[in-house]
């Protein structure tokens, strides 16, 4: 049992992670000190005259070690063949090249005869002190020979790594806090809301997500939006998929709409406009309904029909055209009624115009096309027409046939001008519901209308004639007739 508790104790151990506290929120980390660079001479050693000095002079050593990357130099440790120089400089560039920062100064020691053999310098335990170094330049005085360089630290990981591959080159740090690069330089691509920053033990400054509502991996840095956000959020998503678009893939593309029953987080957040490619205006649609912009007289959210008051046609440009008006205005009849006092108020022409709305057509007992051939008195009340029937648009209770027959009109009715009838002509007739002595009589008064016939009435009796078989005429009610008066 002991052996198994202490096993699982080491397993914890490994897995904790320095970089995070044990609520999980980021916090300051460094990688573990280790052995940088070490270097072996052998001694004893020439010292390098350069020319112009002589023999029995000093001469002054210079070693540059190059570290392969950047660390944070702990300490370095050097040993000499001999007393050491009566004078040291160390100076550290973070950089190939320079600049030298100088680290330490050892002025001469007190004595003739030199130094230790043995130096070790160790950086302050102060963090913002840290001395970081690729370069390491040791330069001294005197004839003393350097037998080893050891140089310690750590990688530069910007306080974001705990763990280091620090014999590889260049160094590699273990990057948490989502950060990424050799040294934990810079943000990774989906965490690029806020500046990258180093960590220092009192703000661990991790990189903070970009909010992509799930469709795009990468974002970048803007510092302006930042600046705007007052510091809130300065990242903009990129390579937005699934069809979204936006800093944030907040909305859909062009050609797509937003689907109202998907999260925006979802696959199918956006969906194709579908607008119909010869009643829509082009494919895209509104972002928020899916409506098409629809071309004039269309309608549907995808525009593939024709809306109230069109229909069809062949036309791909106007693909629906306005049904032309139910209203026809029939014939314009002069009003030369009768000045006879007794004619007045007796015809029933208000307007010259007529209108020939459904309503009115309903109304009508029945109308047609109808030739008047001949005319003859018929008693003292009625004159009777020999008519051709050639189509019958509103037919009446009691039959009437195309071909020819009689009509019979009061004569007081043509007397006052209610109707005026030339034989040889075509007129339309219009027949009222007044009832006459013989419902099987064909009667025209002064209650219907005769006007000359015009062939551009037809095609819209003939729409009045299939509405009324579609049971247009239902619900309209033809005025109540009263009984007529025997002549
Ligand atoms: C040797 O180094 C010391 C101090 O670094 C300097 O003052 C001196 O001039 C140098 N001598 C030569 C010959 O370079
Ligand atoms: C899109 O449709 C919504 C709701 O149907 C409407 O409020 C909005 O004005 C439309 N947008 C455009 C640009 O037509
Ligand atoms: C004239 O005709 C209309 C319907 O067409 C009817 O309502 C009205 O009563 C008629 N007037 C006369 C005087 O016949």
């Amino acid at each position: 049992m002991p052996v198994t508790f202490a096993l699982l104790l080491l397993l914890g151990q490994a897995t904790a992670d320095p970089c995070y506290d044990p609520q999980g929120r980021p916090q300051f980390c460094l990688p573990p000190v280790t052995q940088l660079a070490a270097v072996a001479a052998s001694c004893p050693q020439a010292c390098a005259l350069s020319p112009g000095n002589h023999l029995g002079e000093t001469c002054n050593g210079s070693l540059t070690l190059a570290l392969g990357g950047s660390f944070l130099l702990t300490s370095v440790s050097l040993r000499f063949c001999t007393p050491g120089p009566p004078a040291l400089i160390l100076s550290a560039a973070w950089a190939s090249g320079g600049p030298w920062r100088l680290l330490w100064h050892r002025p001469a020691w007190p004595g003739a005869l030199g130094g230790p053999e043995r130096v070790t310098f160790h950086s302050t335990p102060d963090p913002k002190a840290t001395v970081v170094a690729s370069h390491l330049r040791v330069e001294f005085g005197g004839q003393a020979g350097l037998a080893a360089a050891g140089l310690r630290g750590r990688c530069q990981c910007h306080g974001h790594a705990a763990r280091c591959a620090a014999r590889a080159r260049p160094p590699r740090c273990h990057c948490r806090h989502h950060t990424t690069g050799p040294g934990c330089e810079s943000c990774r691509p989906s965490h690029r809301d806020w500046p990258w920053r180093p960590a220092t033990p009192r703000h661990p400054h991790p990189c903070l997500p970009c909010s992509c509502n799930q469709h795009a991996r990468r974002c970048r840095f803007n510092s302006e939006l930042f600046r705007l956000s007052g510091g809130r959020s300065g990242g903009v998503c990129e390579r937005c998929r699934h069809h979204t678009a936006g800093r944030h893939c907040h909305y859909c593309q062009p050609g797509f709409w937003r689907d109202p029953s998907q999260p925006m987080s979802s696959r199918r957040a956006c969906r194709a406009c579908q607008c119909h490619p010869i009643g829509a205006t082009g494919g895209t649609c509104n972002q928020t309904s899916g409506q098409c912009t629809c071309k004039l007289g269309v309608t549907g959210l995808t525009c593939n029909r024709c809306g109230p008051g069109y229909q069809q046609s062949r036309s791909p440009r106007m693909p629906c055209q306005r049904i032309p008006e139910a209203t026809t205005t029939l014939a314009t009849t002069p009003g030369a009624y009768s000045s006879d006092p007794q004619c007045q108020n007796y015809c029933n022409m208000s307007d010259t115009r007529v209108y020939m709305s459904l309503r009115r057509y309903c109304q009508q007992d029945y109308v047609l096309r109808a030739q008047v051939l001949a005319s003859e008195a018929a008693g003292p009340a009625w004159r009777r027409l020999a008519v051709r029937v050639q189509a019958v648009y509103k037919q009446r209770a009691q039959l009437v046939r195309r071909g020819d027959q009689d009509a019979w009109v009061p004569r007081a009715d043509l007397a006052c001008g209610c109707l005026r009838l030339q034989p040889g002509t075509d007129y339309l007739l219009l027949g009222s519901v007044v009832g006459g002595p013989d419902p099987t009589r064909l009667i025209l008064d002064r209650h219907g209308l005769a006007l000359p016939w015009r062939p551009r009435w037809a095609r819209p009796l003939r729409r009045l004639q299939q509405e009324e078989r579609a049971g247009g005429c239902r619900g309209v009610r033809a005025p109540t007739s009263s009984p007529r008066p025997e002549h």
